[in-house]
């Protein structure tokens, strides 16, 4: 990756073209905040539906006032204790952000992320980056170039590398536009650190506070083409007594004492929640590759520091 990469990037972006590049999450897909056409390219290359709103990535605090018409108290202290880095604040659009963006409602997602090639590329660029994730529409997020590549193909114009996602899980992405902050999205920054920053209390999602989830209860996310069942141990252990001959992938973090058949092929994942984020969308695809009959994955502790992995699993396990 050198300078001239970033400039070509920059130029591709001024001129209406897709450019995948990295942060510290996951990959993005990325088109100028201001140019329509641009930006319906993204919904077009990813298939994803239109009500589906988008986070401007910036370089800096400085141009937050070009997209956000109030920026209040709570959104300044969060920007100078989590900025540039994995968070994502909803805030009041400001007047001429394209619906494309918003999803026609009255706030705007923001972040800045804190990979250096993202940075640079901003910079260069000197607007606002609107980024999805850079993967089809409900599949898993990529965490490197060749899974950019594989999600994407020849519907991006240029991947810049970055080597694999530190973090390995989208942003957090909390609601200031109300009256009470709220997580709508949980990642790696937990809900206690923003309690902790802002001195008051940030609520967050139902399903968060939940082990699994009941099935066809909610809709497929990050998810492998693989049918993905999210278990507890003992629903492992019970669906073990029965389970077929057909191989079937495990992914845990604390298996010891399960005793396994030999078609069910235990993947270890850390038990440390930071490493087992890292390492999670890159098993979930490696897994996908081995085309198993089905991938199933463990539950994870109700600790605070699981909830963006926990709220991740469910979605992977959704009804297909
Ligand atoms: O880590 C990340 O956030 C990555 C990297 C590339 O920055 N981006 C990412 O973007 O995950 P995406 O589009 O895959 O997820 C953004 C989420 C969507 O669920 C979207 O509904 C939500 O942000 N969102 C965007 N604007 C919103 C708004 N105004 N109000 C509520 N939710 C919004
Ligand atoms: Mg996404």
């Amino acid at each position: 990756m050198t300078m001239s990469h970033i400039i070509r990037a920059a130029n591709l972006l001024k001129t209406g073209g897709l450019v995948a590049f990295p942060t510290e999450t996951v990959y993005g897909l990325g088109a100028d905040a201001r140019n329509k056409e641009a930006v319906n390219r993204i919904f077009l290359a990813k298939k994803r539906p239109k009500t589906h709103p988008l986070i401007v990535h910036l370089a800096d605090v400085e141009a937050l006032s070009d997209w956000a018409r109030a920026i209040p108290d709570d959104a300044k202290k969060l920007a100078n204790t989590f900025w540039p880095g994995p968070l994502t604040m909803i805030l009041l659009k400001q007047e001429g952000v394209l619906h494309e963006i918003t999803g026609n409602q009255e706030t705007i997602a923001l972040r800045i992320p804190k990979h250096p090639v993202a940075l640079a590329l901003l910079q260069a660029f000197g607007g606002g980056i609107a980024a999805p994730s850079a993967n089809q529409f409900t599949h898993v997020s990529p965490t490197t170039t060749d899974a950019v590549r594989e999600e994407l193909g020849d519907a991006v114009d240029m991947i810049l590398e970055g080597g694999p996602c530190e973090i390995g899980l989208e942003s957090t992405i909390i609601d200031l536009s109300q009256t009470i902050p709220r997580i709508l999205r949980p990642g790696m920054i937990t809900h206690h650190a923003l309690e902790a920053c802002l001195g008051k209390s940030v609520q967050r999602n139902e399903q968060t506070l939940q082990t699994t989830r009941a099935p066809g209860m909610h809709t497929l996310h990050y998810a492998p083409s693989t049918t993905t069942l999210l278990l507890s141990t003992e629903e492992i252990e019970q669906a073990l007594q029965n389970v077929d001959t057909k191989p079937t992938l495990l992914l845990a973090y604390h298996a010891d004492a399960l005793r396994l058949p030999s078609s069910v092929h235990l993947i270890t994942l850390s038990a440390d929640p930071t490493q087992y984020a890292h390492e999670l969308y890159h098993t979930l695809r490696a897994a996908d590759h081995l085309k198993p009959a089905r991938i199933w994955i463990q539950a994870v502790p109700m600790d605070s520091t699981w909830d963006a992995i926990r709220d991740r699993i469910q979605k992977a396990s959704g009804q297909r």
